[in-house]
């Protein structure tokens, strides 16, 4: 195990980000009021998260042979992701993510997989060597579900902890809950995992522990601004309080907090500090524009933690 190595297999996606004063109802055209491009998909979000931190960063991702893919590659080179394990589909284009943003950064997200939706075995075991050696392998169910099936067949046999952010949500075999280590669903998520409603505190509680009954060793739970709750062997619930940021763009927060904890985990930070640490990532992340692009860096983190330290 080699730590702050982090192995992620997930999506690519480009996100296509258009900016309005409200999200169209079904019908209805609205006029934005600015248009972007850039690196999105929750895989790349959370290593692109993780590597802004600092980490070693191998990625497993799929795109197409397109000018979407070859800005992909682009952005793990500039990010210092490993690309020695992106494949290229001749067939599928480069996935897509059809965002729009109003002006109390709520969002909406069309996402069409694409090229990251075709992964394929081998694409994995190819990489093999890379997730044998990382300090903590993570996922999510953006890319075809087999693949993570497989990452976590891989993780298993070389005993590497698997993060698991069942996002989008997408139906899984409860046994893959035993195989994780970490499963971080958001309030929405939780509810469709566990057919518990999750809006309340209390509600929260009661979905992470069927969480953990059901097998998994670590619940976090995101609560956007609220924080975060933690569902272990040692805390039963515990909530950890979010930060107060002016929120610009909530876009990708999750993949912020998920790449942070991944980042903090393969650094052996206690859980319970790494929690504290991915909180203040993911609110970094939701005070500028984008997904990829608004990850923040190690001393950006630092020193927010100092600042929410003296308070
Ligand atoms: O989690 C945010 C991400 O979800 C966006 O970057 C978009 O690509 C969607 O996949």
């Amino acid at each position: 195990m080699k730590k702050n190595h982090v192995f992620v297999m997930g999506s690519y996606v480009t996100d296509l980000t258009a900016r309005a004063s409200h999200l169209p109802k079904p019908g209805e055209t609205v006029f934005g009021q600015t248009f972007r491009t850039g690196a999105g998909g929750k895989g790349s979000n959370q290593a692109t998260a993780a590597a802004r931190l600092g980490a070693e960063v191998s990625l497993v991702t799929k795109v197409g042979n397109d000018a979407f893919g070859k800005l992909a590659l682009e952005h793990f080179k500039a990010e210092n992701i490993d690309t020695a394990n992106i494949a290229i589909d001749e067939e599928q284009p480069t996935g897509s993510a059809l965002i729009a943003v109003d002006d109390h950064s709520e969002n909406m997200i069309v996402v069409t997989a694409g090229a990251c939706s075709t992964i394929k075995r081998e694409e994995i075991e190819r990489a093999e060597e890379k997730l044998a050696e990382a300090a903590i392998v993570v996922t999510q169910l953006e890319t075809n579900l087999d693949a993570v099936e497989w990452t976590l067949e891989l993780a298993e046999k070389h005993q590497v902890p698997v993060l698991l952010n069942p996002a989008p949500y997408q139906s899984i075999p409860s046994e893959w809950l035993k195989k994780v280590a970490y499963i971080t669903p958001n309030e929405t998520e939780a509810a469709q995992l566990t057919d518990l409603p999750v809006e309340s505190e209390e509600e929260a509680l009661a979905a992470a522990e069927k969480l953990y009954q059901i097998g998994a060793a670590n619940v976090i739970l995101t609560l956007g601004k609220k924080g975060c709750l933690l569902y272990n062997e040692e805390y039963k619930g515990k909530f950890f309080k979010g930060l107060t940021m002016k929120a610009v763009d909530t876009t990708g927060a999750g993949d912020a907090f998920n790449g942070g904890l991944a980042y903090a985990l393969a650094n052996e930070v206690p859980l319970t500090e790494a929690l504290e640490f991915a909180n203040t990532v993911g609110a970094l992340a939701v005070t500028k524009e984008g997904t990829a692009q608004a990850m923040p860096s190690l001393e950006e983190v630092e020193k927010q933690l100092s600042r929410s330290a003296a308070l």
